[in-house]
């Protein structure tokens, strides 16, 4: 374990929400973390000591923004990983790896990692010719090996029919889960292998969106399924050997088992909830491994039920919140608005955390607070 060492200079791949929510956790510990991120207007971007604009996709814009940085981390998947190994080579600490992200950032490759080591993982197949070879296959999941995201990079494909509206481009094929659940786990690991997991997380799905919509801890799986999620969560960080968070997506099927959806190398949507209902946040946790400080806490103080502030469906253009009078007039309703000033359907816009004793309570309130709060355009110019 290193000591804690305040000057260390962060440098973060990314400006999202993610790296605005680690900013405002760490802060405290006035830390010298630097932001790179293309856009001036990135939510994190505000809130950060030091930010630049750049493309964090570029070899050279990468190198020359980490180049005096102790740590580099990222908040996003889709980085330069060539830049982060050469950064690597130069003996700069780069956590989560260049090499464990070339795995994840691949559906394909994450797949074979599961499978080579008996996790449990639904059947696969990787395909890039043509899809009617493999109807034999069907009902799947069509997943683009790169550049998924939010719902955007998968597909479901039951029938021949379904093979003209399929994604382009190389693809990973899952056999269709016919899950019970979702869930997640988020583990954290630093450097000396120590690890920490949060309690388990169970998600309701916007199936239009193919996003999570709610999300509540503490899950209410056995404690059987919740053991079994813990273990795999921290085998796949340790075979791995991750520096940072996991976040591990799950299934739960009506046999009981447990099986590995995806896994992201980095704070996740599902553990926004942590900020206030956890002892340690999993932003905080996240920079604590990076650094190879103690890991924090992670037992949950009360019950935490999140919803995601998604922009209206038909809105697109400047962003405009409505009824969050109704949220604040509630105790233990935290609001997070990331700052993004243009709203698009399903947009990621904020999120709230409703923290109650009783889990009932505060999944009434916060299905109260969906119907309320709408994020839409004041001009609506698409
Ligand atoms: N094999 C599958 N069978 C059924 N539903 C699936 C399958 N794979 C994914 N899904 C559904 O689609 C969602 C998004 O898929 P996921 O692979 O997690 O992609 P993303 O990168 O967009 O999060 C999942 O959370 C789940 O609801
Ligand atoms: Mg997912």
């Amino acid at each position: 374990m290193s000591a804690v060492n305040l000057t260390t200079k962060i440098a973060v791949l990314g400006g999202g929400q993610l790296g605005r929510m680690m900013l405002q956790e760490v802060s405290r510990y006035h830390l010298n973390i630097a932001i790179l991120d293309p856009s001036l207007e990135a939510p994190a971007a505000a809130l950060a000591y030091q930010f630049e604009q750049g493309d964090f996709k570029d070899y050279d814009t990468v190198i020359q923004f980490c180049a005096d940085a102790d740590v580099v981390t990222i908040e996003i998947e889709h980085v330069n990983l060539e830049a982060l190994k050469e950064l690597e080579r130069q003996g700069k600490k780069v956590f989560p790896q260049p090499a464990i992200l070339e795995i994840i950032k691949d559906k394909g490759l994450q797949k074979q990692f599961y499978q080579e080591r008996g996790i449990p993982t639904a059947p696969f197949r990787l395909v890039e010719g043509d899809l009617a070879d493999h109807v034999d296959f069907f009902p799947c999941m069509q997943k683009s090996r790169t550049g998924g995201y939010d719902g955007k990079g998968v597909y479901p494909l039951k029938s021949v029919g379904d093979i003209d509206n399929a994604l382009p481009g190389p693809s990973m094929l899952e056999k269709w889960v016919e899950f019970e659940k979702e869930i997640a786990v988020i583990v954290a690991r630093n450097e000396t292998g120590e690890t920490a997991v949060f309690p388990l997380v169970e998600m309701e799905f916007n199936t239009e969106a193919n996003l999570v919509e709610l999300l509540f801890c503490p899950s209410q799986v056995s404690s059987d399924i919740q053991q079994k999620a813990e273990r795999l969560a921290i085998q796949i960080a340790n075979e791995m050997g991750i520096v940072g968070l996991l976040a591990v997506e799950m299934f739960v099927t009506k046999q009981g088992e447990v099986l590995v959806n995806e896994v992201a190398p980095r704070p996740h949507n599902s553990g926004h909830h942590t900020i206030e209902c956890c002892y340690t946040s999993q932003y905080e946790q996240h920079v604590r491994a990076i650094l190879n400080w103690p890991l924090g806490s992670t037992e949950l103080i009360q019950p935490a039920v999140m919803i995601n502030l998604l922009g209206a469906k038909s809105h697109a253009g400047k962003a405009h919140y409505e009824g969050l009078e109704e949220a604040l007039k509630h105790p233990g309703v935290y609001v997070h608005l990331y700052g993004k000033s243009k709203t698009a359907p399903y947009r990621k816009m904020g999120h709230v955390t409703v923290m109650n004793p009783s889990l009932e309570e505060a999944k009434q309130v916060a299905r109260e607070l969906m119907n309320h709060i709408q994020v839409v355009s004041v001009d609506n110019s698409k």
